[in-house]
Parts: C-alpha cells; structure tokens; sequence
C-alpha cells in the first residue's frame, strides 16, 4: 500500500514537473495572405503584452519583409536570422534575440528569406523545417508567434505545419472577407495532410474605426459568417500602435493606457482563458476602460 502510494506521489510529481518544466510553448501563426490587415501589429503587440503579463514568449519573424524585426528595435541587416536555422542547420537557440520588453525575444527575419523558400522547395521533409527548428526551444516559453508573410507560399505553409493555432487578423475594411476562404482551404489542407491538429484560433477584427458605419457592417458580416470563431476582442484603430513600432517597441511598453495597449491587453486575456493558460484571478479577467474619445 505504501509503496503504491509512493509511485502514485512519483507519478504525480513527474506529470507535475511535465507540464510545468518541460511543456511545449501555444504556438500560434498569425496569417492573413492580404497585406496590411494588422498581422505584424497583432504580433508584436500581443507578444509585448504577454510579456508584461509574465508569459515567456517567442516572436518568430516568418516574413521576408522582417517588419517584426524591425518593429522591435533590431535593424534586419546586422542580425543573424531564420534563414539560418531553416536551411543551414544553425541550432535556433543561437539566433534567439532578448528585446527590451520583459519576457519577450524574437527570432528575426531578413529579406534573404525570400530565397530560402527557392532552397527549401528541394529539401527533405520541406514542409516541417520551421516545426523541427522550434522543436529544439518550444519547452523554454509559455507561447510563441509567428509573424507569417502575405502569401501562401512554403513558408506560410512551414508556420501552419508548426503551429497549434492560426489567428486571422481581418481588417475592418471593404472586401474584409475577400481572400479568406483561400486561408481557410489552405487551413484545411493543411489539416488534412501536414498538421491535424491545427486549429483555429480565432478571427481579430482590426483597424475598428467607430465612426465609419462601414466598420460596423463589417463586424456584423464576419461575425455572422464565422460566429463564435471570432474573438470578442476588437482592435480599434490607435495611431499610438504606428508610433510604438517607429520607436521598436510594443505599446504597452510605450503607452500603456492608451486604447492600442488596452485592446491587446484584452487579446492577451481572452487567448490565455480560452487556452486555460491564465494566472489571474476572474477580477483580473477584462479591463472595462473607457477613454474619453473612442477614436484617437
Ligand atoms: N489598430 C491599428 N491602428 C492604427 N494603425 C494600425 C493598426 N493596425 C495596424 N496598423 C498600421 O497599418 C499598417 C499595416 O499593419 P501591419 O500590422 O504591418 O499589417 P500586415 O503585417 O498584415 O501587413 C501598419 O502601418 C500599421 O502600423
Ligand atoms: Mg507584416
């Protein structure tokens, strides 16, 4: 009886010590293959706000514009980059920068990732380098990002093969649906064949201007499409979120009561709930912020 209760104690300890030591990090791709509907500024700004928020995470720069690498203060031509770790076999770890927001590194990107996509087309396996080169960190942060570029090419599909989780950024805009069954067949087809287990995260509205009437028949149209596939929190358009990228820094570290940092505060939330990942208490759950003009 003793012993038994002691192998029970052990088995405990030891699933204990998994999920808290060597669990693998919520990896999620942020992809939309339209550019400029907020992909970037979702990445970096949810990835700042985890960070102060004491989640270890990885920001993996899977755009050859690098414009996540940039927008966190690293000038793309004086780094080493994932081009390395991708086709030339660099360990990953060793390419992993700290940035100046708690909690939060990154994996740059460099415009020589254009031709690394020509090179991978030959590789063995070419669809999983992105998913083996994360392997070798993911036990080391609570979540990681992908930054995805816009298309739909090998690398894209390389960050839907390592993810657990894609987030749609839809940007509150004319023809706001136009191009997403083609993410979404993509999405299935990649299920189907490379990754069944990929799910859907959810679909972000971004860019919410409340004065347009337009934005509101938006939120209606996707809302009624996708249902509960789309986050209750909606990213309002906030001049502060260009600024924080002009200084490379995320925007709770750069203003953190303006209506950019509250929003993706809000994000950061509603993932961690819905991924039984919060540390918080349910007091802590929504920040009920009114500024006093909706629209900065
Ligand atoms: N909520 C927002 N409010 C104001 N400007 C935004 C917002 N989201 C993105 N932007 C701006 O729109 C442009 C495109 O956004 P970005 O995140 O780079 O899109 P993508 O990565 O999808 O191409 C950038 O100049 C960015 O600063
Ligand atoms: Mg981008």
């Amino acid at each position: 009886m003793i012993k038994r209760r002691i192998n029970l104690e052990n088995e405990l300890a030891e699933a204990w010590m998994n999920h808290y030591f060597c669990s693998m990090a919520k990896t999620i791709a942020i992809a939309n293959q339209k550019g400029g509907v907020g992909k970037t500024t979702t990445t970096i700004n949810l990835g700042g706000c985890l960070g102060v928020l004491e989640y270890k995470t990885l920001i993996i720069d899977a755009d050859p514009q690098a414009n996540s690498t940039s927008g966190l203060g690293f000038d793309p031509k004086n780094v080493n980059n994932i081009y390395d770790c991708l086709v030339n076999g660099v360990s990953t770890a060793s390419l992993i920068l700290e940035t100046n927001t708690p909690n939060l590194y990154l994996l740059p990107s460099h415009i020589d990732l254009v031709g690394a996509e020509l090179e991978m087309i030959n590789l063995e396996d070419r669809e999983f380098l992105l998913k083996k080169a994360l392997e070798e960190v993911s036990d080391q942060y609570d979540v990681i990002l992908i930054d995805c570029s816009p298309s739909l090419g090998l690398i894209t599909v390389n960050s839907l093969v390592a993810a657990d989780a894609v987030l749609i950024p839809v940007q509150c805009e004319y023809f706001a649906l136009e191009g997403l069954s083609k993410l979404i067949n993509t999405i299935k087809i990649v299920q189907g064949r490379l990754n069944p287990t990929l799910e859907i995260e959810g679909m972000l509205l971004t860019m919410y201007d409340t004065r347009l009437r337009l934005a509101n028949q938006v939120v209606d149209e996707v809302k009624t499409h996708f249902q509960r596939l789309v986050f209750d929190t909606i990213i309002h358009r906030n001049t502060t979120l260009s600024e924080s990228s002009s200084h490379g820094i995320p925007v709770i570290m750069h203003d953190a009561a303006s209506k950019g940092a509250i929003n993706y505060l809000n994000l950061a939330r509603e993932i961690l709930q819905k991924n039984n990942l919060t540390k918080m208490g349910n007091s802590d759950k929504h920040i009920d912020f009114e500024l006093e003009n909706d629209f900065e």
